[in-house]
């Protein structure tokens, strides 16, 4: 199945009150892992792609071959959307140019006008391509690819300004924090949310920072208009695991066996991955809607 544009699926969980899972995969592995979980799963996804992952991952063309060839030889019959994660202006053009279905333009720090200018530059320019576009308002505390910020809940009138722009889902901060939540975290500030819910008159919602959050108050903000949840960290903490515990074990000393042999020394790791995965679709309730 080619790849295809985020929207229909995110539309299609709006109005069943569930959310889409969206992955950062940063290698291969990463990429097959995810993919196969979600296979078994019957479940819709988005495989999402930070700038600096991009470039790690040797640049747009790359990434864009790599996934649609992975799909197709693992004969994919779920839904899957390639999104560019936290998108500049020319990050977004790039990642339409390169074969890119789904982007997010990121202008959250820029003036709200001149983030307002863009968004609707790219979002024409996407939309003449049959591309989905993410847009963010307010900002995601933490710190994602060396790119730090303390977090500002989003303004429901600029929501609702961007949302008349024709976005398809939009990221709005809410106390959201990309990385591993500190002790003294406030939650989730849901009464905001159910306030932009209402100013963009039913838009999809974007949740980034979906790592720790408890799962009882990410099925909350699914109830008030969230249809797309970023994980990124959870998947790196599972992977780490998985790894951690094969060479505490002395596993990749094991000569005879080859568990040097870098299929076996990564399996640990890609099985955390898949079991994660399962876990996170079941809680969000994409499990099995691409059945
Ligand atoms: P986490 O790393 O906290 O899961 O956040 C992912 C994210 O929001 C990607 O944009």
């Amino acid at each position: 199945m080619p790849l295809v544009s985020a929207t229909k699926m995110i539309n299609d969980a709006h109005a069943g009150h569930y959310a889409i899972c969206a992955f950062n995969i940063n290698n291969l592995e990463w990429t097959k892992s995810i993919l196969e979980a979600c296979e078994k799963a019957k479940a819709p996804v988005i495989l999402e792609v930070s700038e600096g992952a991009n470039k790690y991952m040797c640049g747009f063309k790359t990434v864009a071959n790599m996934v649609k060839n992975i799909v197709e030889f693992l004969g994919v019959t779920i839904p899957v959307a390639l999104h560019l994660d936290h998108g500049t202006y020319e990050g977004a053009k790039a990642a339409i140019e390169a074969g890119y279905t789904s982007v997010m333009f990121d202008g959250s720090h820029y003036p709200f006008e001149e983030n307002l200018e863009k968004s609707k530059e790219i979002i024409a320019l996407a939309h003449s391509k049959g591309i989905s576009v993410e847009c963010e308002v307010g900002g995601i505390g933490g710190s994602e690819d060396g790119v730090t910020s303390a977090g500002e809940k989003a303004d429901p009138e600029e929501c609702r300004t961007i949302a008349n722009l024709g976005v398809d889902f939009l990221a709005a901060g809410i106390g959201n924090i990309h990385g591993i939540y500190p002790a003294d975290w406030q939650g989730l500030d849901l009464q905001r949310l159910a306030e932009i819910q209402e100013a963009t008159n039913g838009k999809p919602l974007v949740l980034h920072g979906g790592t720790g959050i408890p799962y009882e108050m990410v099925r909350s903000a699914i109830e008030r208009g969230v249809s797309k949840v970023n994980i990124n960290t959870d998947l790196q903490l599972a992977f780490a695991k998985g790894e951690r515990e094969y060479f505490e074990a002395g596993k990749d000393q094991d000569l005879k066996g080859k568990g040097f042999d870098p299929r076996k020394l990564l399996k640990p790791g890609c099985e955390a991955i898949k079991a994660k995965v399962e876990e996170l679709l079941k809680a969000f309730g994409s499990y099995g809607k691409a059945a």
